[in-house]
């Protein structure tokens, strides 16, 4: 059983698909939000699971990163996912939590990295998009995936409409790739997403 703890920054259905999957793999030990009133506060809050805020303002990165790394720590946290944190986290913090940190991004990398995904795939009348959960490594966007899941574009999609078929595949795919990162099916070895 892994003790996982998911920074937040916002609304948190990915951190309610995340909680109703906990069970014998991992269980949620600690929830963190750079934003106070952050809607996933209260999903954990009214489940027991312990939260914290740490605001990022008038802080160094370096110093925010420390303060999230020693919440962390204090919980006992083994897996860290980030769950729609919008804060770039130092390299100093990806290393030290390198193959136990993961994301989960609404696109199917390595293509449409970064902001604006809907929109760009949209522009680029892509016929499918999807989401990727991946290895954070230092580069944005940039670490080994370990699953992802397709859907496809509409003509007629606005990017809301395609965000939200993109969001019910990252409900199923996040918790699954917790699942095996958790049990140990899939690792981070020399930069590589090693499986089984
Ligand atoms: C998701 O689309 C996730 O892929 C992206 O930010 C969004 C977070 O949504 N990184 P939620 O807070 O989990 O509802």
């Amino acid at each position: 059983m892994k003790n996982a703890a998911v920074l937040i920054s916002g609304r948190g259905s990915n951190l309610s698909a995340l909680m109703a999957a906990q069970g014998s793999a991992y269980r949620i030990v600690l929830v963190v939000s750079n934003v106070e009133g952050a809607g996933g506060l209260e999903i954990a809050a009214a489940a027991g699971i312990p939260v914290k805020v740490i605001p990022h303002q008038g802080k160094s990165r370096e110093t925010f990163d420390a303060e999230v790394d020693a919440v962390l720590r204090e919980a006992g946290a083994d897996i860290v996912c980030l769950a729609g944190f919008m804060r770039i986290l130092s390299d100093g913090f990806v290393r030290a939590w390198e193959g136990k940190l993961v994301n989960i991004h609404p696109s199917l990398l390595p293509a449409y990295k970064g902001i604006r995904v809907h929109e760009r795939v949209i522009e680029a009348k892509e016929a499918l998009s999807g989401a990727s959960v991946h290895f954070v490594v230092p580069e944005l966007d940039a670490g080994p995936v370990i699953a992802q899941g397709s859907v496809p574009v509409h003509p007629s999609d606005t990017p809301q409409t395609l965000a939200a078929r993109v969001l019910e595949i990252e409900h199923s795919l996040y918790p699954q790739a917790l699942q095996l990162l958790a049990t140990g099916g899939v690792r981070l070895e020399k930069g590589l997403a090693v499986f089984g």
